[in-house]
């Protein structure tokens, strides 16, 4: 334990002068510490190198979390066997979550629990990061909403990075309200990842050299960091290209469910649920089954829907996850069914750039994902009620919450969020809100004067919002994929696009982020703050 590690036990910023004008010393902040409520459920998390085997030949070197939980249900996790992912963290709404994070890698890192509404310090600030050989400790109760989320690292301009080399996972939240359903659970719950990634001659990951500290273009320093693969090295690019193509979200060429290449699942004669979440670094979705079987939608970001809805497909932009139902029970078997992507036109996502701005394999290309392969096993039919949740009263329109707008820009080779690039401390004015209170935010996606933009899923840390409008992409090929549900913490805005908003604020105090959730945009600065006010 050091100053830094007691500060954050204590739930004090490690920034915060307070500890040493107070003239106390680490031990009587300890002992301090000890008396907090003792939590439900108290896990040890580490984020370390490991080897795994993902393609035929050499092993890939990976950055990997590993888990144990030290108290409470041992099913609180859950691990994934021969993947990079970090273990599924299952938990319950109302447990108190004491989380030891241990960074084993050389370089700083922290975690954020993507869709948790968490006291500051307990959201993974990039200001928060520590040191590899160093541990922090988060403390948060559940208050979510039965759902999927998931957790990832969240270090200044490396969250790409590290997440590309293999920090991720799912946490899943249930309740009561969701318990009550029935819903498919054990072994009628498949958790879907889909990542891409980009493998060189040996079977490691390349990723981009060049993210953050401004591209290289504006002296920026070349991240790199990797071990292998960084960037431009064996990958016969020019420079000018792999910069473009990190200025437009780094592609792999190769598309993984669960860090597996096409995998086959074997499945009974029985109804599904299958929790999906894109935790790409840059790639969009339109997923839908093989044979025009509707995508039955449950669930969002924040949990159940109110009822379920079918389309014909899904759109799922980086960080979005979605809750799909998939009855097989009058499957024949030996029969088989793929989870694709399918293809739309690279311009419904956009880029910048003129040249050599596309990856490997652009976005849009079609894409077969996995297969389900029904054996003649059966298992419980699942007949879902009329209604399946009750929305959260924060939820209901609220005509006179205040409107911000929020430009999306591209300027001087900069992502822009409302003409701003990301600042560690730094919040503006109109960033400020009080606790609890509703704002709708606008998010106005701006073609520069060449006319080109890009699309971009904004995420806001905390509460899960409600989008209530979208005006301007009517013929973008992504657009009829969108679910715009009553909960997400990600919301895809499209090139020319004016997408509205309605988020009522955590009453937790605090400086949080609000970002693009294509990760090198985030890295390059297309991230803010707001504070919640005490
Ligand atoms: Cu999933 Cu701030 O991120
Ligand atoms: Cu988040
Ligand atoms: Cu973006």
């Amino acid at each position: 334990m050091d100053r830094r590690d007691v500060l954050k036990l204590l739930g004090l910023s490690p920034l915060a002068p307070a500890f040493d004008a107070l003239g106390l010393d680490a031990r009587a902040l300890l002992d301090g510490a000890q008396t907090r409520p003792s939590p439900d459920v108290e896990l040890a998390l580490t984020a370390a190198p490991a080897e795994l085997s993902v393609l035929k030949g050499a092993p890939t070197r990976v950055w990997r979390f590993t888990g144990r939980v030290v108290k409470g249900p041992p099913e609180t996790l859950q691990a994934i066997p021969d993947s990079w992912l970090g273990p599924i963290i299952r938990l319950e709404r109302g447990q108190r979550v004491r989380i030891r994070f241990r960074n084993q890698l050389d370089e700083p890192s922290i975690v954020h629990w993507h869709g948790l509404d968490v006291p500051e310090l307990a959201d993974g600030h990039p200001r928060l990061a520590v040191n590899g050989g160093r541990e922090y400790v988060y403390d948060f109760e559940v208050t979510n909403r039965a759902g999927t989320y998931w957790y990832h690292p969240h270090p200044h301009q490396r969250t790409g990075a590290q997440v590309y080399q293999g920090l991720a996972g799912m946490l899943v939240v249930s309740d009561p309200e969701e318990k009550a359903l029935g819903l498919p659970s054990g072994a009628g719950e498949l958790v879907c990842v889909l990542q891409d990634r980009r493998f060189d001659a040996d079977n490691q990951f390349m990723y981009a050299s060049s993210v953050g500290g401004g591209m290289g273009m504006a002296g920026g320093r070349g991240m790199g960091g990797m071990g292998r693969g960084q960037g431009g090295r064996g990958m016969g690019m020019s420079g000018m290209a792999e910069m473009m193509q990190t200025m437009n979200g780094w592609l792999g060429d190769t598309v993984l469910v669960n860090g597996r290449l096409h995998p086959t699942v074997n499945v009974d004669r029985r109804t599904y649920r299958v929790r999906l979440l894109n935790g790409s670094n840059a790639r969009i979705y339109k997923l839908a089954w093989s044979d025009d079987t509707p995508v039955t939608i449950i669930g969002s970001d924040g949990g159940l829907l109110e009822r379920a809805r079918e389309m014909q497909a899904l759109t799922l932009a980086p960080g979005q996850r979605a809750d799909v139902l998939l009855d097989l029970s009058d499957r024949a078997a030996g029969s088989e069914l793929q989870l694709r992507s399918l293809a739309y036109p690279e311009a419904a996502v956009g880029r910048v750039g003129m040249m050599e701005a596309t990856g490997p394999l652009p976005q849009g290309a079609p894409l077969t994902l996995m297969t389900l392969k029904v054996s003649n096993a059966t298992g419980p039919r699942v007949r879902l009620p009329e209604r399946l949740a009750t929305p959260p009263a924060e939820w209901r329109v609220q005509p006179d919450a205040p409107v911000r707008r929020v430009s999306i820009t591209f300027m001087q080779m900069n992502w822009l969020l409302g003409g701003r690039t990301f600042e560690m401390e730094t919040v503006a004015p109109e960033e400020t809100v009080a606790p609890g209170s509703t704002h709708v935010w606008e998010f106005r996606n701006e073609p520069n004067p060449m006319g080109m933009a890009m699309a971009h899923p904004v995420h806001l840390h905390g509460r899960q919002f409600r989008v209530l409008s979208r005006a301007g992409a009517d013929g973008n090929a992504l657009r009829d994929g969108i679910s715009d549900s009553s909960a997400n913490d990600t919301v895809l805005v499209l090139p020319g696009e004016t997408v509205r908003v309605q988020v009522t604020f955590s009453t937790y105090p605090g400086l949080y982020l609000y970002h693009c959730h294509i990760l090198e945009h985030e890295d390059m600065g297309m991230m803010r703050n707001f504070r919640i006010r005490a």
